[in-house]
């Protein structure tokens, strides 16, 4: 399977960000005790590197992305640390290159038509929506799907249990992105029993509305 495949099986993909590497494996597997068995590790914070060779090491039924990737040397950190595909909050043309390159599965942030024209000349189909809810959510995400309909899209930012239905409903998207199943909060705590619960409340959305 392929990770896009596995992406689209979970239908929910955690943002996390993780401040301290201890909790990226407690964390990894709370989150695989509600269902989830896919995660971002963004690279906004100095563990991100060491977090994802942890849990690529240590919870080997995790598909590992690495997220917020937004330079060469980002990216060759992610690599380096085994991560299992790419997720960017825009579209770089060197760095989708560099993943193709590398074989790595990249999902280049867009919210425009031209950005996402940009990941077609590459051979992309799969996109992430972000800042979703600022720019339109499911709105804009149908009407860019008009032009484009072999696209689909991963929607982030702003989205959490209170309206995730409808995007997890729309079979224009792959999966559904957030927080809010891994709170940066509920990491620092090690609430990792409310990680568990909220990855299967979200799981249940997901079935739920796809049937
Ligand atoms: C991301 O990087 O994808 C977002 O910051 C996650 O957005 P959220 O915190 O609003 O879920």
């Amino acid at each position: 399977m392929t990770a896009m495949e596995r992406v689209a099986r979970c239908g929910v993909v955690p943002v996390i960000v993780l401040e301290d590497v201890a909790r990226a494996v407690p964390t990894a597997r709370a989150l695989l005790a509600g269902g989830v068995d896919v995660m971002e590790i963004t690279f906004r914070t100095a563990a991100a590197r060491a977090s994802i060779a942890a849990v690529v090491k240590e919870v080997p039924e995790m598909l590992v992305g690495a997220g917020t990737v937004i330079s060469l040397e980002q990216l060759a950190q992610a690599a380096a640390a085994g991560a299992q595909f790419i997720v960017s909050p825009g579209s770089d043309e060197g760095v989708i290159a560099a993943c193709i390159a590398k074989q790595l599965p990249i999902l280049p942030g867009v919210v425009t038509p031209s950005e996402i024209m940009l990941g077609l000349r590459y051979g992309l189909n799969v996109f992430k929506f972000f800042p979703a809810e600022n720019y339109g959510g499911l709105k804009t995400i149908k009407a860019l799907s008009g032009p484009f309909p072999q696209s689909k899209f991963l929607p982030t930012g702003g989205i959490s249990e209170k309206n995730a239905a409808d995007y997890f409903a729309d079979k224009c998207n792959v999966a559904v992105g957030g927080s809010w199943m891994a709170t940066a909060e509920m990491i620092k705590t090690g609430d990792y029993a409310g990680i568990t619960r909220k990855s299967a409340e979200s799981v249940a959305l997901f079935k739920a509305a796809r049937g």
